[in-house]
């Protein structure tokens, strides 16, 4: 009786530290490039969300050809939404980390105009794209910045959710109630 009950704690001890290990490692490749480059795998969302989408599909709307790309695309949350309303143009994500890449590569699936890159943006030949999504952190925009200004097509335009492109006007800043409902156009 008293080997047995030994056995049972000894297996549930086990099923609670593998329950622990694996949570661990599921969070760690989740942030993890949140935490190497500080801009977590927080979606866009809500209003801003929906507003940007709106904004973006008036644009695509009646044209060909069109590459849109999300620089940090965490979990294919801009993206995946506007590949399904318009096969014609392509989509393009460059996610560092590798659970939002994995989560977003399945859910493109679906899309034979959606592509998911599990890359360092900073790498990412962004001059042939005609749309730029950007919802990072200031500290990461001030980095990204100089590259968007310097390699972004004439006449491209970016979408900057919450945080600006330092050194460069925006064309419009969209503010929805907040800072944090605020949004920024930039044309190239
Ligand atoms: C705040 S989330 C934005 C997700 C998505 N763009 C959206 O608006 O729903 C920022 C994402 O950028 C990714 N990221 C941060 N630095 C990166 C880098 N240098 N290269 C690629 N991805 C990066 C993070 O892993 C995170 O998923």
């Amino acid at each position: 009786m008293e080997i047995l009950s030994f056995i049972s704690l000894v297996v549930l001890f086990i099923i609670i530290a593998a329950i622990l290990i694996v949570s661990i490692v599921f969070i760690y490749f989740t942030v993890s490039s949140g935490f190497m480059h500080s801009s977590p795998p927080v979606p866009s969302c809500g209003k801003v969300k929906d507003a940007m989408l709106k904004d973006v599909a008036e644009y695509l709307r009646d044209k060909e050809g069109k590459i849109v790309m999300d620089l940090g695309s965490g979990w294919g949350t801009l993206l995946l939404p506007l590949a399904k309303q318009f096969p014609q143009h392509t989509f393009i994500g460059i996610e560092y980390g590798r659970i939002p890449y994995m989560v977003s590569c399945l859910r493109a699936k679906k899309y034979k105009n959606a592509r998911f890159y599990r890359q360092n943006f900073f790498d990412t030949d962004i001059s042939q794209a005609d749309v730029i999504f950007l919802f990072l952190l200031n500290s990461t925009m001030a980095k990204l910045s100089n590259k968007c200004i310097s390699e972004a097509k004439k006449g491209a335009y970016a979408y900057a959710n919450r945080f600006p492109i330092q050194g460069k006007e925006p064309q419009k800043e969209v503010s929805l109630g907040s800072k944090y409902y605020t949004y920024y156009i930039y044309k190239f």
